[in-house]
Formats: C-alpha cells, sequence, structure tokens
C-alpha cells in the first residue's frame, strides 16, 4: 500500500497546534452569531439549550473527530473520504465523506467576504471614515452601500478591492502549509485576538449607565438578559435547533474540518485533554468575552427593546450598525473600533484557512497534487464560488448556502460520522482510539453519550429541522421570484461543486485501496 505518513507534516509545537486549532474554532461566529443567536432566541432562554448541546454534542463529536483525523493522518488520509472508508471499507463511504470537504467549503465561499467587511471595517475605524453617522439607521445605509445595495453589480468597488485582499492574504498564508503557514499565523494572531477581546471587556465593563436619564440601560442589565436562565422557552423547538446549530457552528465540529487539522498530529499525541481545551478555550472566547461584547454594550447604549430589535433586524446589524454607533460615543472611540473589527478579521482569517484546508489535503492525499497544484486549484474554486455569493448577496446567496451547508448539512454529516465511527467502527474501538495516547482519560460517562444520546439527539435534531423547516425551505417559501433564480442558482453551482468532487473521488487510486481486500 502506498502509504507516506512520513513525508507528511505535522505541526511544529503544541502550543501551536492548540492555538491552530483554537483558531480554526474562534471565529466570526463567537462574535457575531453567538450574540444575535442568543438575542433572536430570548438570551437566557437560548443558554439552557445551547449547554445541553455542548455537552452531548459538541465535547464528544470533538473528540470523535480529534480521534479520527489522527487515525487517518497516521495512514496518509487527512480527509473524511479517506477516513470513512478506512473506518467503513464501502464504496459508498468515500461519497459520503465528501461532505466533510463541502460544507466547509461552502461556508469559506461566504466567509471570506464577510472577513473582508471586518479588515474594511478596521481600516474605516481608524481613518474615521464613518464618524459623524449619528444614528443606527444611518449606519445601516452606510453598510448596505458599501455591500453593494446600490451598485448596478450588487457589490462596491470599495467592498470588492478589500475581498481581494483578504482572499489573498488567505493563500499567500495557505502556501506556507500547515506549520509554517497556519500555525505560524495562530502564533501570531491568537495572542492579539485575546489581548484585544480583553481589553474591550474591560472598557464594556467600565461603562456603568452611560445615560444618566436612562438607568435602566446598564451594562449589567445586558448581562443579566442571558444568564438569567428563563424556563419558559424551554418547550420552544426552535430554541433547542438554533442552539446546536450555534454549537456546530462554533466549535466547527460537523464540517469534517477538524479532522483535517487533526491528521497532522503524530500518531502518539493527546487528543482528550488537548480536545479538550480547544472547545474550552473556544466556549471561554464565545460566552464569556463574546457574550460581554456586543450585547451588553448595545444594551446600556440603546436599551434592552432597541438591542432586540436591531438583532432581529438582520445577523450583521449588531456588529457592523450598532457597534460603530457606540464607538463614536467614546473616548478613543477610533481605536476601539479599529480594535473591535480587527479582532474580528483576526478570528475570522484563522476560521477561513480551516475552511479551505480540507480540500488542498484531498488533493494532497487522495489524488497525489503537489502543495502548489491543490492550493491553485483549491484557490481558483473558491474565487470563483465566492462571487455568487457576492454578486447575489442582496438576493440572499448567502442564506442560502448557509442554511444547505452550514445548518442542515452539517447535522447530517455528524449523524453519519457518528455511525459511522461509533456504530461501525464499533464503539470499542472508536473509545480506544480516542483513550490512545490520553494523557488524563475520558470520562467514561462519555462513552455512552457517544454511542446512544449524540446519535438520537442528531437523530431527533435532524428529523425535527427537516420537518418544520424543510418544505418551506424547499419550495422556497415567501421568496421573491426574482430571488428564487439566484438562491437556485446557489443550489446547482453547489451540487455541481459536489459532483465535481464525486467524479475526483472516484478516480482516486489511493482511496480505491482502501476498499480492496489485501491478498
Ligand atoms: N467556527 C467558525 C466560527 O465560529 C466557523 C466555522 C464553521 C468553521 N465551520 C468551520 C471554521 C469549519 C473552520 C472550519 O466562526
Amino acid at each position: 500500500m502506498s502509504e507516506q505518513p512520513s513525508s507528511r507534516e505535522h505541526w511544529g509545537t503544541r502550543i501551536g497546534l492548540v492555538l491552530a486549532m483554537a483558531g480554526n474554532a474562534i471565529g466570526l461566529g463567537n462574535f457575531l452569531r453567538f450574540p444575535v443567536q442568543a438575542t433572536q432566541n430570548g438570551g437566557g432562554a437560548f443558554m439552557i439549550p445551547y449547554f445541553c448541546a455542548l455537552l452531548c454534542l459538541g465535547v464528544p463529536l470533538m473528540w470523535c473527530e480529534w480521534a479520527m483525523g489522527r487515525l487517518g493522518g497516521s495512514k496518509g488520509h487527512g480527509t473524511t473520504p479517506g477516513i470513512f472508508t478506512m473506518l467503513w471499507k464501502h464504496p459508498m463511504a468515500k461519497y459520503l465523506g465528501l461532505m466533510g470537504i463541502v460544507f466547509p467549503l461552502g461556508v469559506v465561499f461566504y466567509y471570506n467576504y464577510v472577513e473582508a467587511w471586518t479588515l474594511a471595517y478596521a481600516v474605516f475605524s481608524a481613518t474615521g471614515k464613518y464618524f459623524g453617522i449619528a444614528d443606527v439607521a444611518g449606519m445601516k445605509g452606510f453598510l448596505s452601500t458599501f455591500q453593494g445595495a446600490s451598485s448596478p453589480l450588487g457589490v462596491s468597488l470599495l467592498g470588492y478591492v478589500f475581498f481581494l485582499i483578504t482572499f489573498g492574504i488567505n493563500v499567500w498564508i495557505l502556501s506556507g502549509g500547515i506549520s509554517k503557514g497556519i500555525e505560524r499565523l495562530a502564533n501570531i494572531g491568537m495572542p492579539v485576538l485575546f489581548l484585544f477581546a480583553i481589553l474591550l471587556v474591560i472598557r464594556v465593563f467600565t461603562l456603568g449607565a452611560p445615560d444618566p436619564a436612562l438607568p435602566e440601560n446598564t451594562v449589567v442589565n445586558g448581562l443579566g438578559f442571558i444568564w438569567n436562565p428563563d424556563f419558559s422557552q424551554l418547550a420552544n423547538s426552535k430554541v433547542w435547533l438554533a442552539a446546536a446549530g450555534q454549537i456546530f457552528f462554533t466549535l466547527s465540529v460537523g464540517f469534517g474540518a477538524i479532522q483535517c487539522y487533526a491528521s497532522y498530529l503524530r500518531e502518539k499525541d493527546d487528543v482528550v485533554v488537548t480536545g479538550l481545551s480547544t472547545a474550552s478555550a473556544n466556549e471561554f472566547v464565545e460566552v464569556i468575552l463574546g457574550g460581554s461584547l456586543a450585547i451588553p454594550i448595545a444594551f446600556a447604549f440603546f436599551g434592552r427593546t432597541e438591542t432586540l430589535s436591531i438583532a432581529q433586524g438582520g445577523s450583521f446589524n449588531l456588529g457592523f450598525a450598532a457597534m460603530p454607533i457606540i464607538f463614536q460615543k467614546l473616548a478613543l472611540g477610533q481605536l476601539l473600533g479599529m480594535m473591535w473589527f480587527f479582532l474580528l478579521f483576526i478570528a475570522g482569517i484563522t476560521s477561513s484557512v480551516a475552511l479551505m484546508q480540507p480540500l488542498i489535503t484531498f488533493l494532497k492525499d487522495e489524488l497525489g497534487y503537489t502543495h502548489r497544484k491543490a492550493l491553485t486549484a483549491t484557490a481558483a474554486l473558491c474565487f470563483v464560488m465566492a462571487h455568487v455569493v457576492i454578486f447575489g448577496l442582496h438576493h440572499g446567496t448567502l442564506d442560502e448556502i448557509d442554511f444547505w451547508c452550514g445548518t442542515f448539512g452539517v447535522a447530517l454529516f455528524a449523524l453519519a460520522e457518528t455511525l459511522i465511527f461509533v456504530w461501525i467502527f464499533g464503539p470499542d474501538n472508536a473509545w480506544a482510539e480516542i483513550e490512545k495516547g490520553a494523557q488524563v482519560p475520558a470520562p467514561r460517562i462519555f462513552y455512552y453519550v457517544m454511542k446512544y444520546v449524540t446519535p438520537l439527539y442528531l437523530l431527533v435534531l435532524f428529523v425535527s429541522w427537516t420537518w418544520q423547516q424543510g418544505p418551506a425551505v424547499l419550495t422556497m417559501e415567501g421568496v421573491a421570484p426574482a430571488d428564487r433564480v439566484w438562491r437556485w442558482g446557489a443550489r446547482l453551482a453547489m451540487l455541481g461543486v459536489f459532483l465535481g468532487l464525486c467524479w475526483l473521488a472516484s478516480r482516486s487510486k489511493r482511496l480505491k485501496e482502501l476498499t480492496e481486500v489485501k491478498p
């Protein structure tokens, strides 16, 4: 068998690995998506299902994915088409595994563009470009002009230039490979991210009640909104679905991207402690830091009612419209604004490289491409497909791709991977794989969680998702006819990417070898 583990790259240092994995998970989801999801789903009502999903889905899947990735990497298969086939010697396995390349790609097709906005806004803050716009409505207008709402092509020149810069930086980092590209980025970027986030949180906590005439508008009330448990909403399945969706997105589990990073571990490396520390770092940044920024500061300046209505109005309004108004009211606002958006940019870029890496690894491992050729092919595909989102932004292509890849898809993929790893490969084999090299044994209860709770939880989620949203989503209920064309275009484009990858996978000799019975 043509095994090539000896020539395979590895992470340089343990701390570099932890920072890169944390960078993978910590992203725009922690600072932009989490506050909006929490606000839209009732704050304290959201946090209970959120922690349930963390324990029943997030942590066990994190361990499974780390263990699967390390196992695959030891045989030179760093992505799920190869890994699934190792665990389940069936010709179908590789096609199921392709989801673990297509879903991260779908996310990166829009993620790079949003990341570009954060870079642009960091520059706009430093130069004071939006200073003088006095209210949220005005800032929303500024945002949509920047997003090209009134341009004939649906994209502004400035927005496009920042996209090109952002995309270029991503490709440049990926050209360095695992330890000299991604790990180096994480080593520099993550400490800056932590520093900026902590400084901003300190600033928020020292605000008090900024307007003496409105004493109920305080940071503390914002925190109370998230942290006072609200049991009245627990019967509302929408909240449970949203919470599970957030756990997948924020931890990057259910995408195939964790397996890819973990495939660059060494065979004897621990996954129990390191995997858990990544998840913990992500949760710290999400609920402690992310939860202490946008929502509390917006409560202090706008009050509860307006904050909720801003968050209802759209996913980007809290971060890109409300925050810039607040920065204008603070001393050193330009500096604080720059810190906020640059922090988002770092969070974004350490995730977007992780979203593109699976395809690169697949092309190298399974088709024998050189790094250069794999990177060129991946970059070309991502560049072209980003335009579906860039030109179609005002027609809903971002939401369409996000739904199929980031919501529906991950639940399906997570279900497939648990069944293959825990049930087909076998619960004892799976557990032994996780425990191998463990510095501290994983709590035994997770054996049972993985075996029963996780798959059942996923099944229920998946069925209720399909049941509740399936027909409306499939038929694009309530979508304007002009937007339907765009959304259909996005669907077909994604299907095209998937079929193209199926064709490549069917031609891979290394994948075929895995199902051949050795004489
Ligand atoms: N976790 C990232 C965030 O919070 C986004 C993300 C989702 C991601 N799936 C991923 C990143 C897969 C890398 C790989 O923003």
